[in-house]
């Protein structure tokens, strides 16, 4: 007779059953010929906040373009692999229907209407809802609770309101749509590390009081690891490394290659040196 399987550690499932985010092998192709990301794999557990690492062209932007459905836009295809938001494939749908499911990205760069008011912009966010000006307007007393800076410039024309105020009221655009998951592209860009810290401050509170879950692409590794429960660090199309953040903020190779702190002052990710280490990453 055999023991039951308690006894015996059983092999980890290779997505957490709590997945409200799962990445499998995912392959994306521009303009057919490009290939931009080489079978990328990751999770996002329900509740959590989720970093993608990597300088600048190594991919993160089309890892959230690949799950919002965005790519099309942009002549690339998912050429392999899958998608699946809370238990489904959901590469066939659109981006509107995917934000009506829960899930809905919040751009590079602060995509606001710079000739609408803050206010304006926040209703716009609104645009998938079915559920009465009642409701949105509630909503939109929550969003001008997370962020008392979009209430005091509400009327403010979006164009003449700060970096910071703009990549609020960006984030409050999406919160508008009720996501369960926000993708958020690179939201400290551009801004004051004050400011930033503001910022994740904000999304934390979200992430604690609104179990709103991130997938955050960012290449400020030091804040994102700050506030990220998990990281993976991308380069070059493909997952080089993942870990939990305390994980990889203690990391040699991200210290030297993502936080600046080698012995010696910065390197570049080009040196040679880095190819070696990201094969033992591989290993
Ligand atoms: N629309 C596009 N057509 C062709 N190549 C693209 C397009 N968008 C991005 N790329 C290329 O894909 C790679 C990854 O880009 P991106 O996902 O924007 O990286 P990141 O967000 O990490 O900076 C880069 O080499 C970039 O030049
Ligand atoms: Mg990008």
């Amino acid at each position: 007779m055999t023991q039951p399987a308690l006894a015996k550690p059983t092999a980890a499932p290779a997505v957490a059953p709590d997945a409200i985010l799962a990445l499998n092998n995912i392959e994306v192709v521009y303009d057919h010929v490009i290939l931009v990301l080489k079978g990328v794999s990751l999770h996002v557990p329900r509740g959590g906040i989720v970093a993608i690492l990597g300088a600048n062209g190594a991919g993160k932007t089309t890892t959230l373009k690949a799950i919002s459905n965005l790519l099309r836009a942009e002549r690339g295809d998912v050429t392999k692999g899958s998608v699946v938001f809370e238990g489904s494939a959901v590469q066939a749908l659109s981006p509107d229907a995917l934000v009506k499911r829960g899930c809905i990205q919040v751009m590079e760069g602060r995509h606001c209407f710079g000739h609408l008011s803050i206010e304006e912009n926040l209703l716009t966010g609104a645009f998938t809802r079915r559920d009465g000006a009642a409701a949105i307007r509630a909503d939109l007393e929550r969003v001008y609770g997370y962020f008392p800076r979009l209430k005091e410039r509400r009327a403010a024309m979006a164009g003449y309101t700060s970096g910071g105020e703009q990549q609020m009221c960006a984030i409050g655009r999406a919160l508008m749509s009720r996501p369960k998951l926000i993708l958020l592209d690179e939201p400290s860009m551009g801004l004051a590390p004050q400011i930033v810290e503001e910022i994740f401050a904000i999304v934390q509170d979200l992430n604690v009081r609104e179990q709103v879950s991130f997938l955050l692409a960012e290449q400020n590794t030091h804040m994102a690891l700050k506030y990220a429960g998990y990281g993976y660090v991308l380069e070059n199309g493909r997952v080089v490394l993942d870990g939990a953040a305390a994980e990889l903020t203690a990391n040699e190779d991200v210290k030297e290659f993502y936080l600046g702190l080698a012995e010696g002052g910065r390197k570049s990710f080009r040196d040679g040196k880095h190819y070696k280490r990201r094969k033992r990453w591989l290993t």
